[in-house]
């Protein structure tokens, strides 16, 4: 760590797990994400120069981009992420300086715990924390999304980088994705606690199929307007109503759209249950959570239902469901305290058994979404 300490500062920001409310959050839904302490960190210094120089700790690269053309940077491997975080913070008129910056990423890549929302926030306020400005972490969380969306191509929803901006140790955020309205509930799991495990199926092809998904419900959704025409998105549906419309739509659309009205449902109750200390009856809804991803919004796949289902056999294991956009990446599972290590040896290898390779499980607690730590 001899290397980091020539910097000025360290910042770092979260990757997140979700409770429940998933593939809702681009449909006006609420989400109950919360930060971790796996992160990334951004080392920084002024460089006295008109460049942002990046170099990463776990790769050869060093790329150095010149902050009057950081529009230029979009299909570089590696700097597109960083260029784009800068470029659109500049473009909302905030002040950018030469700098040198170390990035040193502990987010799994590639696992549903939302490396790039962690690497696009903790830039963004180290870029800003460098200049001079205390950031405001709910318009660094929003200029993040800007900068996946438009700069890097990838049409996510707000809810990865809210969490990783905006997260507080030992709770989870009620989110709701239409206002950003936001509470925070404790997440105190009674004699439960979580674990993350990581189904490591290579090469998922997650963004494709994201947008696909996304084009679905933005179809249904023209459709129900034709039924309701104040509705603006898709949460604004009860079930009642739904059930009352959804004559509307047939086949795959129909199936999507079930999912985010009666997903958005159970994120209402699951925040009264966990407030509650009912943690029986959030098992139950993170279950259903799982089993409608898989069976009418289609995002699980064979490895995150074995991982999932492997889990929910076990002694101890009230609630199992995959976390992200899915198609791999990560389950949590709410396990009997002082049951986990059994958990752990016995659902990676029915895991290896059904899939033919192993699970990765990790060691992480919930924390605050930002960290800034002055290193000089
Ligand atoms: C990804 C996206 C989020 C959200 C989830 C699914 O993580 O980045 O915006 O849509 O998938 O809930």
């Amino acid at each position: 760590m001899e290397k980091e300490k020539q910097f000025k500062y360290a910042v770092s920001a979260a990757g997140r797990i979700n409770l429940i409310g998933e593939h809702i959050d681009y449909c006006g839904g609420k989400v109950m994400p919360a930060a971790l302490s796996l992160r990334n960190t951004v080392y920084i210094r002024p460089n006295g120069s008109d460049r942002i120089n990046l170099a990463w700790t776990d790769l050869p690269a060093r790329i150095s981009l010149e902050i009057g053309r950081l529009n230029d940077y979009r299909k570089v491997k590696y700097a597109d992420y960083p260029a784009g975080v800068a470029y659109v913070w500049q473009q909302a008129g905030h002040k950018l300086i030469g700098c040198d910056i170390l990035q040193d990423c502990a987010v799994p890549f590639g696992s549903g715990l939302s490396s790039s929302a962690a690497i696009e926030v903790s830039t963004m306020v180290a870029l800003a924390t460098v200049a001079g400005e205390t950031p405001d972490l709910r318009q660094i969380a929003l200029l993040s999304q800007k900068a996946e969306n438009e700069y890097c191509g990838v049409n996510c929803g707000i809810m990865d980088q809210f969490a990783s901006a905006m997260g507080k140790k030992d709770h989870a955020i009620l989110l709701d994705c239409k206002t950003l309205d936001y509470e925070y509930i404790p997440l105190d799991l009674g004699d439960y606690e979580l674990v993350i495990a990581n189904c490591n199926k290579p090469h998922a092809l997650v963004e494709s199929k994201y947008n696909e998904r996304r084009a679905e419900v933005e179809r249904a959704l023209e459709l129900l307007q034709q039924v309701y025409p104040s509705i603006g998105c898709l949460a604004d549906l009860t079930p009642d109503l739904f059930e009352r419309a959804k004559h509307v739509l047939s086949g795959k659309i129909l199936d999507r759209a079930t999912h985010v009205v009666y997903e958005c449902a159970r994120v209402a109750e699951a925040a009264e249950a966990l407030k509650a200390g009912n943690i029986g009856r959030l098992a139950q809804l993170i279950n259903a959570s799982h089993d409608s991803l898989s069976k009418l919004y289609e995002v699980t796949g064979r490895e995150p239902d074995a991982l999932a289902y492997a889990a929910r056999t076990q002694e101890g294991c009230i609630a199992s469901r995959m976390i992200g956009a899915g198609f791999g990446g990560c389950t949590i599972s709410l396990v009997e305290k002082g049951r986990t290590d059994a958990f752990r040896e016995n659902v990676g290898r029915a895991y290896r058994e059904a899939v033919g390779y192993d699970a990765s499980f990790y060691d992480t607690s919930i924390e605050d979404g930002v960290s800034i730590t002055k290193l000089s």
